[in-house]
């Protein structure tokens, strides 16, 4: 299993497996289909940025776009950004948010003036930055004075049976996997959650405000679970996915099985 370490930051795997396209993002945002109660994360976090529709909104690690797509809904008139390390994930922004500007950039060294943005998003990406106080630092940077960050980061619990499941089918059969971080014990300093990423934040912005999102998934059977679970990097650096997914399959539920979900939006000013 070599690599198996280090997947959640390594640049080659992000860029040439896990978001070479969009399609592994697309297999896990389809579950939310089945989150009771329903909440529509781009619509909230979008709501908590309080945009008169006028401001320049810099989206780091836009990902295909879910948040630039927002933007373009309500029909927002200030210049929009979308900055990702990877080129595959930015052609699938660009087909969502034709009026995003899209730039490949990375996160820890911005190509962007201080100042530049008055809304910068760091949705769900913090976890692939190696150097995180470093992205913490650019995110404020391009921020102008009196402008707002948003970064959203899943909790501790978010997802915790369907990692749980994957360490115990895991165990079944001689491979060990920690249900939290991953492969091996030297992955652990790669994980950031909704508390650490507080705290971090705190160190570079003078007040971090944090509002918790706590639902569930309640997947009516095995299937949806198994094809979100392929798509994870945790099952992806196993070296044998398909073997793991067979062990997963004989623990699943015939029937509905739920899944917390708990993520966080922080504001930083
Ligand atoms: C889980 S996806 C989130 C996408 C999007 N923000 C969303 O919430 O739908 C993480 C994204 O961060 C990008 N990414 C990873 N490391 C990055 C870095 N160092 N700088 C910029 N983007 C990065 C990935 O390519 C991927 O598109």
């Amino acid at each position: 299993m070599a690599g198996k370490s280090h997947t959640m930051t390594d640049r080659g795997y992000l860029t040439q497996v896990q978001y070479l396209t969009d399609a592994n993002l697309v297999a896990r945002q389809s579950i939310y289909a089945y989150q009771r109660p329903r909440i529509d994360l781009v619509e909230t976090v979008l709501d908590l940025a309080a945009l008169t529709g006028a401001e320049t909104v810099a989206d780091v690690g836009c990902g295909n776009g879910m948040y630039l797509a927002g933007l373009a809904r309500r029909g927002h008139r200030g210049r929009v950004l979308g900055l990702d390390l990877s080129v595959g994930m930015l052609q699938a922004a660009s087909g969502r948010a034709p009026g995003a500007a899209l730039v490949n950039a990375d996160a820890a060294r911005l190509p962007l003036a201080d100042g530049q943005a008055d809304v910068t998003l760091a949705m769900h990406m913090l976890y692939h930055v190696p150097d995180k106080q470093a992205a913490a630092r650019e995110l404020r940077r391009i921020t102008r004075p009196g402008g707002t960050v948003l970064v959203v980061l899943n909790d501790d619990d978010h997802q915790l049976q369907l990692r749980q499941l994957l360490a115990s089918a895991a165990a079944d059969i001689g491979m060990t996997v920690d249900p939290l971080y991953g492969w091996g014990l030297d992955a652990a300093p790669a994980g950031i959650r909704l508390g650490g990423g507080a705290e971090l934040l705190a160190t570079v912005f003078a007040v971090v405000q944090r509002h918790d999102f706590a639902s569930e998934l309640r997947v009516p059977d095995p299937q949806p679970a198994l094809d979100y679970l392929r798509s994870m990097r945790l099952t992806q650096a196993s070296g044998d996915p398909d073997r793991l997914l067979a062990a997963v399959a004989a623990r699943l539920p015939a029937g509905p099985f739920t899944i917390t979900t708990h993520c966080g939006c922080l504001i930083c000013r």
